[in-house]
């Protein structure tokens, strides 16, 4: 058992040697938060971490007593935890311990998204019941600590029992920190920018990430870190917080006038209010916390292997990801069967392993004007039908794959013309347009249900293998039509379940398709998709340059084999800019592979270089796609000439190192790339690639080498003047790392 319960301190410890979380039940019945972070002995108390004694806020109103669920009114004036409004309208809740459970294994959170155990043995579920006599309501706060993972997994759920209640504030975690000496990590940005790296010392006061937009967002991830000012990637204390959940969410820190921390995670609240009759319930999503003492390295890890191998489900989940090819930037909207059949056989004599079809292939979409709603085959483009055209790419040996965007309908579309209501608006207020489209209201039962039959019948009609799941607008006049007017705080959560619920419906229907999530790129990209579809379109920016930084920052809390990351044509449809083929695969390699352009319009060198990228990412897709990833040198880095990171396989057999040049710079500085994760003791065979003879950066790098030298003195990057010169910029290298 990892979850140990001093019934005389009445303290709770969840322990299991990577990290442990100390509770105490205080006099009054309120629930403690002693300590989250460095592991603690077992069998000992740690009261003296908290209050002597505290029996409520008598003659110590703001006090920083460390809780684990706080709530308003009662003289904490930190932001609370839950805030729940009682039938007399007081917002004042004083929720108390009345008993615990402690069992082996960890319970679904169904319909929400939440990470599993495959056995009971796995992970202990600490749930401890909080109830407030005068409104009736009860709280399970669930904490589940998995035996072998550095993370702490917390959820809520709230009953009325006597009285109605509305639950206005309804956070999945709120976690008190002792001192504030920490610098704040985000992943923030927007469409074609996402998950830059933004960091900031605490001060008092707060500081909130969130979205408004019923949909995560690219503005900002649902997750947020602390780090210490000493903490590096590979070295010093972290602590991270995610969110399982794809709508409305908040994360936020808050430094009090004593210099303690409070950070907390969930469905934000400002859009959110949920009316509880006597015997209803609700769940909070799920958050996830982790801490570690080995960086921001190590803290990426502890997400990663938690969303790789607890998170994601089904056939995909551990298997090799297709190398695809998009037909989105070849084509956009204009295409026939014909010539995507020719894109498709050039996809296949270059190694590619799935076609997939992008947007415009239904109704009569030609533009982003129309028909999303309708989803049918357009017979103009596509004669005989999508059977027709999956037919003769799966016969030239190649996977077929398909653009879908459900949740959303075109003005001009049989779906709005038949079912006008089914589009979020607020009666009377007309309904904003965003890219010529409108949101269907997931929240209504009859919407879900008619897209999984109506996409359900196109999967079913044609050989799919592969489904991109996007969602190319956020929500205005968010109003539930089928909620009476008391319901409408509940609007975007309903949402976001039926989501879930299609999503649901759609997996369990078609258990081998693979599927990727996507909103114009990474706007949402967050865990909750990831326990439907196990990767994600990481971004519509394919730039090379900019990607470095996309995936740099993505791969804080998502692992390699979530992040799709293809190689598409320059000047670049998104900067304008031309960067070398060989670098524009070198970063998509550390992700879901592909490529979005079109093959049948290279040249035969252009063709030749492409095979040999596919070659080289099919000999080692299992390092990069699920091996463990370090961030060596960041593009966050002002002044930073030069990016990389390298991928190690479980076995640390193998590693693969990309890295990458900026912008060059007369009279270049000396660098030396030092390699992580590797075996000090084992001899490697240092190859580079693509293969070149007498390379000014391969020249000192390849060889035998020692793992423990490629540590301590790593990869050297000494250029000549005129070989800095010679190379330019955007140039990049791979360095292959094989045991021998
Ligand atoms: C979004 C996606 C793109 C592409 C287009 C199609 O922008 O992110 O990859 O699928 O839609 O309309």
């Amino acid at each position: 058992m990892t979850i140990e319960w001093r019934p005389d301190d009445r303290q709770f410890h969840l322990h299991n040697g990577m990290l442990s979380m100390v509770l105490r039940v205080y006099e009054d019945g309120t629930l403690g938060g002693l300590h989250f972070g460095a592991p603690l002995p077992t069998g000992r108390s740690y009261r003296h971490l908290g209050p002597d004694t505290f029996d409520g806020f008598d003659g110590r109103v703001g006090d920083p007593i460390p809780f684990a669920l706080p709530t308003s009114g009662l003289g904490d004036y930190r932001v609370p935890a839950l805030v729940a409004i009682g039938a007399d309208g007081s917002g004042t809740i004083s929720v108390r311990y009345v008993s615990h459970t402690i069992a082996a294994g960890k319970p679904s959170l169904a319909p929400l998204p939440s990470t599993y155990c495959e056995t009971d043995d796995e992970a202990d579920t600490l749930t401890i019941l909080l109830v407030d006599d005068l409104s009736g309501l009860e709280v399970d706060v669930r904490f589940t600590l998995f035996t072998d993972r550095p993370v702490v997994i917390r959820s809520t759920t709230m009953r009325a029992t006597s009285r109605e209640l509305t639950l206005r504030t309804a956070m999945s975690l709120s976690l008190d920190l002792p001192d504030a000496d920490w610098v704040m990590v985000h992943l923030s940005g927007t469409w074609a920018r996402e998950a830059h790296v933004v960091e900031r010392s605490l001060q008092p006061g707060r500081v909130a990430l969130s979205s408004q937009r019923g949909a995560s967002g690219a503005q900002h991830n649902p997750f947020l870190a602390l780090r210490r000012a000493s903490t590096d990637e590979a070295a010093g204390e972290a602590i991270g917080c995610s969110l399982v959940y794809s709508g409305n969410f908040l994360a936020e820190a808050e430094v009090d006038p004593f210099g303690t921390t409070r950070i907390r995670i969930g469905i934000e609240p400002d859009t959110f209010a949920w009316r509880l009759a006597p015997g209803e319930s609700f769940t909070t999503p799920e958050a996830i916390v982790a801490w570690t003492d080995q960086g921001l390295g190590g803290l990426s890890h502890a997400f990663h292997d938690l969303y790789r191998a607890r998170l994601t489900r089904g056939a995909w989940r551990d298997r090799p990801r297709p190398i695809l090819l998009n037909s989105w930037e070849g084509t956009y909207f204009d295409f026939t069967a014909d010539r995507l059949v020719d894109m498709a056989r050039a996809s296949r004599d270059l190694g590619v392993e799935l076609f997939v079809l992008d947007d415009g292939w239904f109704g009569h979409r030609d533009a982003d004007d129309s028909s999303l709603g309708d989803w049918v085959a357009d017979r103009r483009k596509l004669p005989d039908g999508l059977d027709g055209l999956a037919r003769r790419v799966t016969e030239l040996g190649l996977g077929f794959g398909l653009w879908i965007e459900p949740e959303m309908v075109s003005p001009d579309s049989d779906l709005f013309r038949a079912h006008p209501d089914w589009a979020v608006g607020t009666p009377g207020r007309g309904r904003t347009e965003s890219r010529q489209q409108l949101v269907l209201d997931m929240g209504r039962p009859e919407v879900v249900d008619h897209l999984a039959e109506a996409v359900g019948a196109i999967l079913a009609s044609a050989p799919v293998s592969y489904v991109k799941w996007d969602m190319n607008r956020n929500i205005t006049e968010p109003y539930g039509l089928d909620l009476p007017p008391d319901r409408q705080g509940e609007f975007f959560h309903r949402y976001i379940l039926g989501v879930y619920e299609l999503y649901r419906r759609l997996t369990t229907r078609f258990p081998d398709i693979l599927f990727e999530s996507c909103a114009s790129g990474g706007g949402r990209f967050d865990p909750g998709m990831l326990a439907f579809a196990p990767q994600a379109w990481t971004s519509d920016d394919t730039d090379a340059i900019e990607r470095l930084a996309i995936q740099w920052g993505t791969s804080l809390a998502y692992p390699p084999s979530a992040m799709a990351a293809h190689v598409s044509a320059v000047p670049n449809h998104q900067t304008g800019r031309v960067t070398p083929l060989e670098t524009r695969a070198a970063v998509a390699f550390f992700g879901v592979f592909g490529y979005e352009l079109d093959p049948t319009t290279l040249d035969e060198s252009t063709r030749a270089e492409i095979r040999d990228q596919i070659a080289f990412y099919r000999r080692h897709r299992t390092v990069l796609q699920y091996g463990r990833l370090h961030r060596l040198a960041s593009p966050f880095t002002d002044g930073r000439r030069h990016v990389a990171w390298m991928s190690v396989a479980a076995d640390r057999s193998t590693a693969v190192v990309g890295v990458y040049a900026i912008l060059n710079r007369p009279s270049p500085e000396t660098h030396r790339i030092r390699l992580r994760g590797i075996d000090p003791h084992v001899e490697y065979r240092v190859s580079g690639w693509p293969e070149r003879s007498d390379d000014p950066v391969f020249r000192p790098n390849l060889g035998g080498r020692v793992g423990a030298d490629l540590m301590a003195n790593g990869l050297t990057l000494d250029l000549a003047r005129h070989d800095a010169a010679r190379l330019g910029d955007y140039w990049s290298r791979l360095f292959v790392l094989e045991a021998v």
